[in-house]
């Protein structure tokens, strides 16, 4: 059993609790969080790490979406219009893959928990980035990607599939935990999609899939038109969807723990399925500005939770979890800075959590002990504005707890 006391005990819990003076018991899972007094009075035999003035103890940020496997893009890949970066990650998909080795995805883990990362969901398309996330002290729930609109290929397709799943399940532990990727609607021939979620069923495996990031996908989908009309001729020799939104949506009923990506062009409909779906939204504000994608209106999600997902390098700057805040922060500027600063901090802790379906996201007794440590540059006066506070400050943490480990 440990204990240890911040300044700011930040619980990330359903009422954006924070503890003045706070102290956190814990082994594997969170035994007791009060205030240090209480503590104090209650474990005078234990002894307690006192983190210093001004010192912030949270759970530990979620990732809920990247792609490592892509880790190696910083200036080659085509920004501005989403059809631009489809094709330029087509044309240097072989040399980015194999530039980003085993090495440098651990390079890049590393990073992820310096800078505050706890937990990922990671899109895995080839399983080259497993290796480096079974390694990582990092949670990784493993998302095993399946890929392919082509008729006469599904066959050859599920079977790659499942080999690569087989492989992941190999390596289950309590922090890694294999998982199904569905890579998009427009992508993914219905019959992979079927079979893939037959298996999520019975294995009772999260599930996580790209949606609606882009207009071109909406008039594709709907449509049967527009710049994918062109791709898909060229590259697959298709004039038609393979199906359209609702289509996709239905198939995928009880799934226990289940995300979307983006849905930035989802109808009233869509959204309305995929709360009834009990679905999680994988948030990815940078990612959807670079390829000049359109914005998700919060407004409109009511009861969907929502998550944020740096996506891969692909089309980011950063994977840190505090960068991708403070753009979130900075591109939701009709919100009130400090009211959605504890809306993000909650959507990158237990919203998250929930979406991979993990016991974790928050300090309360009973979860696991993930936890941050970091200090402000000063102190804060108005207990209201820390969440905002530790978004525009926090660039790296001092401390990670991961499982009640010092990692
Ligand atoms: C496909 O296999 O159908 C596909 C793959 C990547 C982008 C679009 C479609
Ligand atoms: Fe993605």
């Amino acid at each position: 059993m440990k204990i240890i006391s911040a300044n700011w005990v930040v619980t990330c819990d359903e009422n954006n609790s924070i503890i003045k003076n706070g102290a956190v018991v814990f082994d594997d899972k969170i035994i007791e969080i009060d205030t240090l007094l209480n503590i104090e009075k209650k474990y005078p035999n234990i002894e307690i790490l006192n983190l210093e003035d001004n010192s912030v103890l949270m759970p530990g940020l979620i990732n809920s979406h990247v792609h490592l496997e892509f880790s190696s893009n910083t200036t080659t890949l085509k920004y501005g219009n989403f059809m631009s970066w489809l094709n330029s990650v087509i044309k240097n998909r072989d040399d980015l893959i194999n530039k980003a080795d085993k090495k440098l995805i651990s390079t890049k883990l590393d990073r992820m928990k310096k800078t505050g990362t706890t937990t990922i969901g990671a899109i895995s398309s080839y399983s080259f980035d497993m290796e480096p996330c079974v390694k990582s002290p990092i949670n990784t729930v493993f998302f095993c990607e399946v890929i392919g609109s082509k008729g006469d290929m599904v066959d050859t397709l599920f079977a790659d599939f499942k080999d690569r799943l087989k492989n992941a399940k190999k390596f289950k532990s309590k922090n890694f935990i294999p998982a199904i990727a569905i890579h998009s609607p427009y992508s993914v021939h219905p019959f992979l999609v079927r079979e893939t979620l037959n298996l999520a069923r019975v294995e009772n495996l999260a599930v996580s899939s790209h949606f609606l990031e882009s207009p071109e996908e909406f008039d594709w989908l709907h449509k049967d038109e527009g710049l994918f009309l062109d791709f898909f001729k060229n590259f697959l020799g298709q004039e038609k969807a393979v199906s359209k939104p609702m289509e996709f949506l239905n198939l995928f009923s009880n799934i226990k723990n289940l995300s979307f990506t983006h849905c930035v062009e989802a109808s009233e409909a869509d959204l309305e399925k995929i709360k009834s779906l009990g679905a999680s939204i994988n948030h990815c504000v940078m990612s959807n500005r670079v390829l000049n994608n359109s914005k998700l209106d919060l407004s409109k999600l009511e009861d969907i939770p929502f998550t944020i997902g740096t996506d891969g390098l692909s089309s980011n700057n950063s994977l840190s979890m505090f960068d991708e805040l403070r753009n979130a922060l900075m591109v939701h500027y009709d919100k009130n800075v400090i009211d959605f600063s504890k809306v993000l901090l909650k959507a990158a802790t237990l919203n998250g959590a929930r979406a991979l379906g993990l016991n974790k996201g928050s300090l309360e007794k009973d979860l696991d002990s993930d936890m941050i440590a970091f200090t402000l540059p000063d102190e804060v006066e108005d207990m209201e504005d820390l969440p905002m506070q530790i978004i525009l400050h926090t660039k790296f943490v001092d401390k990670t707890i991961i499982g009640g480990e010092f990692v």
